[in-house]
């Protein structure tokens, strides 16, 4: 197959920077992870970063025309050529349309959009344990998914800390915002034949089994 480009859909909590760490690793592919890129402009204090964590603290959506740059610029670069990987983005209608035009205009085209799907109650319990490392957001969860010495990760050896729109509250308004202006994508993508489903539910290893059995079929079909 000579391209692989890939987004990763689903609910706050759902698994798909997890799942990403995993998918990088078998594909050798580069990953933009969006809610990642802002999380670092916050923590250095950047013009994106100081525009965009008011948004983010409420659990909202920073607006498109300030996301949707900074995803271009990335798949314009020599190491996306072969393909990426996007989780986070798209986001809303309208983020996905300048995605298609832009890959349209390039000559290129999604392969697939792997939704990731998990309850509400789920979501909740993973998202209030979740940790993620202060070098490199590595993910972590206290009970699901710890690291081998408490609060260190197992990757950089840096600290682990909680993000800050994990809170109760903050989780609820994502979950909301979600369902209001991203869920609709899964239908789009579900028409252009590309989306593939997948039980978040179920624990992280059996999950990425089934994601990179639906990728192989995929490369596979592609050869024909
Ligand atoms: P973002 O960082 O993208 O957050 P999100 O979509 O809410 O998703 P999460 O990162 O919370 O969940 P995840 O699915 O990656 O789950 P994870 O693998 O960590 O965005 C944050 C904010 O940035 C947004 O609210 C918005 O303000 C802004 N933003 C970002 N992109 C934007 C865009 N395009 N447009 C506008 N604004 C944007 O797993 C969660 C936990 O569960 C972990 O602790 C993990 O260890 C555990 N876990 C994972 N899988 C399993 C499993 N199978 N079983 C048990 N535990 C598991
Ligand atoms: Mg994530």
């Amino acid at each position: 197959m000579a391209e692989l480009n890939l987004i990763l859909m689903g609910p706050p909590g759902a698994g798909k920077g997890t799942q990403a760490e995993r998918l990088v690793d078998d594909f050798d592919l580069p990953y933009y992870a969006t809610g990642d890129i802002l999380r670092a402009a916050v923590s250095g204090a950047t013009e994106l970063g100081r525009h965009a964590q008011g948004y983010m603290k409420r659990g909202e959506l920073v607006p498109d025309e300030v996301i949707c740059d900074v995803i271009m610029e990335r798949i314009d670069t020599p190491e996306a050529e072969d393909g990426f990987i996007l989780d986070g983005f798209p986001r809303t209608v309208p983020q996905a349309d300048v995605l298609d035009a832009a890959l349209d205009r390039r000559g290129r085209s999604l392969t697939a959009a792997l939704f990731i799907d998990a309850p509400a109650d789920e979501i909740i319990r993973r998202l209030s344990g979740r940790r993620i490392c202060v070098k490199n957001q590595h993910v972590y969860h206290v009970e699901f998914d710890p690291p081998k010495t408490p609060d260190v990760c197992d990757q950089d050896g840096s600290g682990l800390v909680q993000r800050d729109d994990d809170k109760p509250e903050t989780i609820a308004k994502r979950l909301v915002v979600y369902e209001e202006q991203t869920a609709p994508l899964i239908e789009r993508y579900e028409e252009h034949g590309i989306l593939r489903r997948f039980d978040g539910s179920r624990p992280p290893e059996e999950v990425h089994s089934h994601i990179r059995a639906t990728l192989a079929t995929l490369a596979l079909e592609a050869e024909l």
